[in-house]
């Protein structure tokens, strides 16, 4: 009797161990849900013939036929894919960063989603991270991939990029990581990158400063943290924002006069951004024009041309003078994103340099 009570005992017990064994095991490949938002830019683009490298037409292939050319994402993550825009990255605009914010945010709040990779050009993709980088209000991953070659040609770069970003956007070591760039086997940080040559697949560098990691075998290896805020650390949203303050970048060059800080002014700008040459120096034909400005109530920034290193504050300027703000490391391009969403909140150029010092 006590014989067969421990040996129905022991079939209960194996049982029990099976089902936990097989449970773990399920829980243990259940593949992350990520949601690939697309764009455009070549990574979408064809080109005639197989060589063809420049002059293809970016934004032409669709969501689904990126998914469906590289099969082997479906092997790391459950994939859905949404065609937000299907433009050349030339052409985003403010509108078009506020219907893609509002839905990174909305996909992100759903348990069901546990990364978003978007597919963008090249040409101002460095923005758009940034500005995600500063919006997105979730620790969840969010990675921005594009390619240098189009989808038609030898070698193309997109479906790698494609590859590994899906597999970084389902990791759970990107979380918190901020808003990432994915793009030739490397992993940047949203606010470091920039694009460093027109054509070459290894563009995207955060050169001083460095990139973040390496995506390898499919995945990721962190190296570094950022260390300055973003995604749910920002005092940002865009929730209820329909649209954002005009803000533009006048650049700085020998013999450069006031023609374009003047018509900048007259089109209607809230703030300013000044790409000035060396540290940030403001050419003393210039200078009036941005006085004049600042007296009407924009905001200006002294932002530099030459893409590394600190823009000193009182250095090339007297900035508590002028009460100009400085843009610290921050290319032209991306102090005019923060500059633009640091407007939605104050004008005190107190408050907004403090906030870039912090982002
Ligand atoms: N027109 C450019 C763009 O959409 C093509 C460059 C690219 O996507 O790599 O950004």
């Amino acid at each position: 009797m006590l014989f067969h009570r421990s040996k129905r005992a022991f079939a209960a017990l194996f049982a029990l161990l099976f089902l936990l064994a097989s449970a773990a095991q399920a829980q243990g490949t259940k593949l992350p849900n990520v949601t690939i938002l697309a764009t455009g830019g070549t990574i979408a683009g064809t080109g005639a013939t197989s060589t063809t490298t420049v002059g293809y037409t970016a934004a032409t292939v669709g969501v689904q036929a990126l998914i469906q050319a590289v099969p082997e994402i479906t092997k790391v993550a459950k994939v859905s894919g949404e065609q937000v825009f299907q433009i050349a990255s030339e052409n985003m605009g403010n509108e078009h960063w506020l219907i893609l914010a509002k839905r990174v945010n909305a996909l992100l709040a759903q348990p069901d989603v546990d990364g978003i990779v978007i597919t963008h050009g090249t040409d101002t993709l460095e923005e758009t991270a940034y500005f995600l980088n500063l919006v997105v209000k979730s620790k969840k991953p969010v990675v921005v991939v594009g390619s240098m070659r189009p989808s038609t040609a030898l070698s193309a770069d997109g479906p790698i990029n494609l590859y590994n970003a899906v597999n970084l956007a389902g990791s759970p070591s990107a979380v918190g990581k901020g808003v990432l760039v994915a793009m030739n086997d490397q992993i940047h940080a949203a606010r470091d990158v920039t694009k460093s040559n027109t054509t070459t697949t290894d563009t995207f560098r955060s050169s001083e400063l460095g990139m973040i990691g390496y995506i390898q075998g499919g995945k990721p290896f962190f190296y570094r943290e950022v260390t300055r805020k973003h995604t749910v650390d920002t005092e940002f949203d865009v929730s209820k924002l329909d649209a954002l303050p005009q803000v533009d970048v006048a650049y700085a060059y020998a013999n450069v006069g006031d023609v374009a800080v003047k018509a900048l002014v007259a089109s209607g700008a809230k703030g300013l951004v000044h790409a000035g040459v060396g540290n940030g120096s403001l050419p003393a034909k210039t200078k009036p024009a941005l006085i004049a400005a600042r007296e009407q109530g924009m905001v200006i920034v002294r932002s530099a041309r030459v893409g590394q290193g600190i823009v000193a504050r009182n250095g090339e300027a007297n900035d508590d003078q002028l009460d100009f703000v400085v843009s610290d490391t921050l290319s032209p391009q991306k102090a005019r994103i923060l500059l633009m969403l640091a407007l939605t909140k104050t004008n005190s150029t107190k408050e907004i340099q403090r906030m870039f010092y912090t982002y």
